[in-house]
Formats: structure tokens, sequence, C-alpha cells
């Protein structure tokens, strides 16, 4: 094997192993959960975020239910602090995807902070969300107000 080939070898090989642990990584992040759908929004145990190492949470959540048009994620901030956000893009519609602490479309490239703030355009809108409330180990996302 002469030198050329070594390089072009070695950059195939790196690329498909930054890919393959992308794509291990991301899969393994992403926590979905489904949401109990009560009258006026969405039940999701707060045990959702636990992770087995003991004080260590989950970043976020994506609740789905069969009811929702598009999924929620859901935000851990701290043990009271949450944000919920529509994963529906704000320039046209498109669904979300999580990219670890904020969210990007797949159609244009607008990206959202956590807190839902449009950081990154075409969209110039910010996303729904949602107001949170925690009772008894149960995370309440409203549904009726956005
Ligand atoms: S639909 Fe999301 S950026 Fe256009």
């Amino acid at each position: 094997m002469n030198r050329k080939e070594f390089i072009v070898k070695s950059c195939a090989a790196c690329i498909g192993a930054t890919a393959l642990s992308t794509i291990v990584s991301s899969c393994a992040a992403t926590q979905f959960a489904n949401g109990k759908l009560t009258k006026d929004g969405i039940l999701i145990d707060v045990n959702e975020f636990a992770l087995k190492e003991k004080d260590k949470y989950r970043l976020y959540i994506v609740v789905r239910n069969e009811a929702l048009l598009f999924p929620i994620c859901v935000y851990r901030f701290s043990d009271t602090d949450y944000a919920a956000l529509w994963m529906q893009c704000a320039h046209q519609g498109a669904e979300l995807n999580v990219a670890g602490d904020y969210l990007q479309c797949p159609a244009h490239g607008s990206e959202y902070s956590n807190r839902g703030k449009v950081t990154n355009g075409p969209a110039d809108r910010d996303l729904r969300t949602f107001p949170v409330t925690l009772n008894n180990n149960q995370i309440f996302i409203d549904l009726r107000k956005a």
C-alpha cells in the first residue's frame, strides 16, 4: 500500500467511524415517552428524565401521542424548570429534529433554542410553547395555552 492509498483508506475509515458514532449516540440520547392524554393536556412521569447514574438526568425527552400532530420536546433545566416545545417549524411547518440543546429543521435549516426562540432563519417566529407544571412526580403539559 502506498502513501496515497493509505491516506484514502484512513480517511474513509474515519468518516465511517464518525458517522456510525453519531448515529449511535443520537439514538441513545433520545428518550421517547408516550404522554398520557388528559382533558387539558398531557402527563408524563418525571422519571422519564432519570438516567441510571444517581442524580443524572436527560437533557430532554420527546413526547409522542397519537392524538398529537407533532411531538413535543420537553427540556429539563432543573427539578422544577422545564420547557415544552411544539416540534413544528414556524417557517413552513416541517417536523423538527432535536440536536442536543437546540432544535433544527431538516427542510430549510431554521434553528431554535431549548426555550423555543428562533436563533437561525428562515423562520422568523419562535416555536409554540406550552406551560409546564410539576405535581407528584408527574409533569403536566398544558395544551390549552400556547
Ligand atoms: S420548514 Fe423549517 S425552515 Fe422551512
